[in-house]
């Protein structure tokens, strides 16, 4: 299993949730000096979720560490395996009791609804729940360090609508936060800061991306990395209609009609009821500036 190491990650200079998640961020922050906090975040494709957790770690200057539980094969393995070093069988140890025990460390468990093996989750379950620890045999008892949050994320789409994967004790010691696609406006804000594309691209993608989400027949899931990818190639000089064509899969004609739709509709849904804030160390004066837009 590849785990990344254990380090302090880099802020995203522009990154955008609600004033209401910036606060209970801080909340799980000040929650997590009495006792290991569990959050589960759930949201469709590409809407920050995993951007999400290591901006918190960011932020709170902690350690992150990653682990692909959707890639899990067998029990025990998420603590270690064993390997064959010449003629002799050792076992190796993995991140992740390295990671539950560093004080502070936020540990992200990606796409948790999907481990390949129905059990793998097993050893989880003691470290999440009250006792926060676990026998190994190989290692002895491991046990969650103050301070450690546990981020668990899941795509919401199709096949998943629920946390049914988690049994329900379980799940009782979840927080939840539920992502979606940001807003026209926003989503439009963050295009330009991060690629430097000009307001009218910016406006036009994020219409186009907007339109084909919201279809009524047949919503089309892009995600911000989607529309990031067109910016950059729009930022790159690429007429708007080539890099959505090679962005997105979706055909000339198709984009033409809809554009044609969008240059005719008059009236905009411009309903931005809820109020995004840059959530980044340095984000104070984007804070006050986006404070109401
Ligand atoms: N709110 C946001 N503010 C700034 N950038 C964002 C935001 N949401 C997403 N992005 C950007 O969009 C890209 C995709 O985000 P991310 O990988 O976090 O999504 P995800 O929900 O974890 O996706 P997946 O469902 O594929 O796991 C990243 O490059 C991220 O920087
Ligand atoms: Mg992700």
């Amino acid at each position: 299993m590849k785990d990344h190491k254990l380090a302090i990650p880099e802020p995203d200079k522009h990154f955008f949730i609600t004033r209401e998640l910036v606060r209970f961020l801080h909340r799980i922050e000040k929650l997590s000096d009495k006792y290991p906090v569990n959050v589960l975040v759930v949201g469709k494709q590409g809407c920050g979720k995993s951007s999400l957790v290591r901006q918190f770690a960011a932020y709170f200057n902690r350690p992150l560490a990653t682990f692909q539980i959707g890639l899990l094969t067998e029990p025990g393995q998420l603590f270690g395996q064993y390997e064959i070093r010449g003629s002799e069988t050792v076992y190796q140890e993995n991140l992740f009791p390295k990671a539950i025990t560093t004080p502070r460390c936020v540990i992200h468990l990606e796409e948790i609804n999907r481990p390949e093996h129905p059990k793998a989750l097993n050893e989880l379950y003691s470290v999440l729940s009250e006792d926060r620890a676990i026998w190994i045999d190989q290692l002895g008892l491991v046990r969650v360090s103050k301070g450690v949050v546990f981020f668990a994320t899941m795509n919401e789409g199709e096949e998943f609508v629920g946390t049914e994967f988690l049994d329900a004790a379980l799940r009782d010691r979840f927080y939840m936060i539920h992502m979606d696609y940001l807003p026209a406006q926003i989503e439009q804000r963050l295009l330009m800061l991060k690629t430097g594309i000009r307001e009218e691209e910016a406006a036009l993608i994020t219409r186009v991306i907007n339109r084909l989400r919201n279809d009524p027949e047949d919503p089309f899931p892009i995600s911000v990395r989607h529309s990031l990818m067109i910016a950059e190639l729009v930022a790159l000089g690429a007429p708007i209609r080539e890099a959505i064509t090679y962005s997105l899969q979706i055909s000339r004609d198709m984009l033409e009609s809809l554009l044609l739709s969008i240059h005719v509709e008059t009236k905009e849904v411009a309903a931005e009821s809820q109020d995004y804030v840059i959530f980044a160390p340095d984000g104070q004066e984007e804070n006050q500036k986006w404070a109401r837009i």
